[in-house]
């Protein structure tokens, strides 16, 4: 049978435009991704009977090269999202100033007190390619209105304060110097800003701190070359109209052609922002999780809950399943140095991207998704079984609609046997230890699109009737 290649990017193109995609149904795919595992919902919908339709939104000149631009982001799917600023020096997570009600007069001198060591971004980008990320995406200005860049159109900025430098320069260049692609997050809310929040009532309040938001975003994508992402976050107390924020989009391409925005001004921009949670873009949309590695964005000194190697390299293989992206969150100390505790956990899954990368990254989107102890990935017609409860002797996956070609193990390209009929694969012979470490992947070679049905194989398995008495 011809190999039918489902990409990410057709995934998308298709799920869009509305075009039923070839051996695959999307819609199939996507009322399998809401569905809770196994449920009947899973695979109720027949291949091809409905559309999930679109956003439905005005057509923006962006539309039109969407594709183009964010084809680079695809195929990158892990990232580094850093939170940096004076609430590291605080140490007890970035809302501090909000939610500890701190007064103004005692958060304010930590402007002056910010004295990061220079060039800590070596380090955060050191660690985000060792960890196999090929982006990252820096707070250039948290809720706290601090700028890290230099400014002048406020003194509260890293170059006029404590740094007397300008900390997102250095991050944009030594992210460069590791490869890495570019994003800047920015905060619409702030808190410092005397029309912050009387903006909302305060027309001439608004106008000015309208003008200065635009004008920071302006320096942002002015200053420092190109930059892939801009990553906007929290809109109060405006709306879109408020915020101008078509107007503001409309600035930001007019200065980076190919940047890539989220939807938090308020519009539906490029991708999604599932925060702490995996649940993909419905509609054809782009998306991606962001997540802490302990509880906290900003540096919380006593916050010890850190996911471990399993867990991360698990989240980011049910993104990339879902052809979602995931952009993982340090929040380095008051010197800028990411926690050791941190860069623990990045090394560990580091050293698995290195053996197992190229079965997560780059991966097209992946329908099968039923197993007690392991995971998928595809690409083309080659199915990645990732097992992370490592059950010994063999492994086997239920209704797989296509035919096996071989099986290997991925890290030590050892052939693994197996057998097949139409209801299970079995692959045997494996070792009662788990050869690799979190995560072992067998690379399942299929003679088509990998897709599974276990409703089939609940509906038609052969039932012996055993203790049937009538
Ligand atoms: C939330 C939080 C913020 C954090 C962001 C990351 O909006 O308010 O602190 O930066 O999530 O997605």
């Amino acid at each position: 049978m011809k190999p039918k290649k489902i990409t990410r990017r057709d995934w998308m193109i298709r799920t869009a435009t509305g075009v039923a995609a070839g051996a695959v149904s999307m819609p199939t795919l996507l009322a399998q991704q809401t569905a809770p595992p196994g449920s009947v919902q899973q695979l109720a919908v027949p291949a091809g009977a409905q559309q999930v339709p679109g956003p439905v939104e005005p057509p923006t000149p962006q539309d039109a090269n969407r594709d183009a631009r964010m084809e680079w982001w695809h195929e990158a799917q892990f990232g580094m999202f850093i939170h940096w600023g004076l609430y590291s020096q605080v140490g007890r997570h970035e809302w501090a100033f909000e939610n500890e009600a701190f007064p103004m007069t005692e958060y304010e001198p930590l402007a002056k007190t910010f004295k990061p060591r220079p060039m800590a971004a070596r380090q955060w980008a050191r660690v985000a390619r060792g960890t196999g990320m090929k982006y990252m995406v820096m707070t250039t200005k948290h809720h706290e209105g601090f700028c890290n860049f230099d400014s002048k159109l406020t003194n509260y900025c890293a170059m006029q304060q404590g740094p007397g430098r300008d900390l997102v320069r250095e991050y944009v260049d030594a992210a460069r110097a590791e490869g890495m692609r570019v994003g800047f997050y920015y905060s619409l809310m702030d808190w410092h800003h005397p029309d912050g929040a009387n903006c909302l009532t305060d027309p001439a309040a608004r106008d000015r701190f309208v003008e200065y938001t635009h004008g920071l975003i302006r320096e942002l994508m002015t200053n420092y070359g190109k930059i892939d992402v801009l990553w906007y976050d929290v809109h109060w107390p405006l709306d879109v109209d408020g915020w101008q924020s078509v107007k503001m989009n409309e600035m930001v391409f007019g200065l980076q052609p190919d940047i890539i925005v989220n939807n938090r001004n308020g519009l539906p921009g490029d991708f999604s922002t599932p925060e702490q949670t995996i649940v993909a873009a419905t509609g054809g949309r782009a998306w991606e999780t962001c997540m802490t590695l302990n509880d906290s964005w900003g540096y919380q000194r006593a916050d010890d809950n850190w996911k471990s190697p399993a867990t991360v390299i698990r989240n980011l293989i049910t993104c990339a399943r879902d052809g979602g992206n995931y952009l993982l969150n340090v929040g380095p100390r008051p010197d800028g140095v990411v926690p050791e505790d941190s860069v623990h956990v990045l090394e560990q899954v580091g050293q698995w991207m290195k053996r197992n990368g190229e079965t997560v990254l780059g991966t097209d989107l992946c329908q099968p998704r039923t197993s007690n102890y392991a995971s998928f990935t595809r690409k083309g017609n080659t199915l990645y079984m990732h097992v992370h409860f490592w059950p010994g002797d063999y492994v086997a996956i239920s209704g797989l609609q296509v035919g096996v070609k071989s099986a290997k193990m991925h890290a030590s390209g050892e052939t693994v046997a197996f057998t097949q009929d139409k209801f299970r694969v079995k692959l045997t012979g494996l070792p009662e230890e788990a050869p690799d470490n979190p995560v072992t992947t067998i690379e399942i070679e299929c003679d088509d699109v990998p897709t599974q049905d276990t409703l089939m194989v609940r509906k038609e398995k052969p039932r012996d009737g055993v203790g049937y008495s009538g």
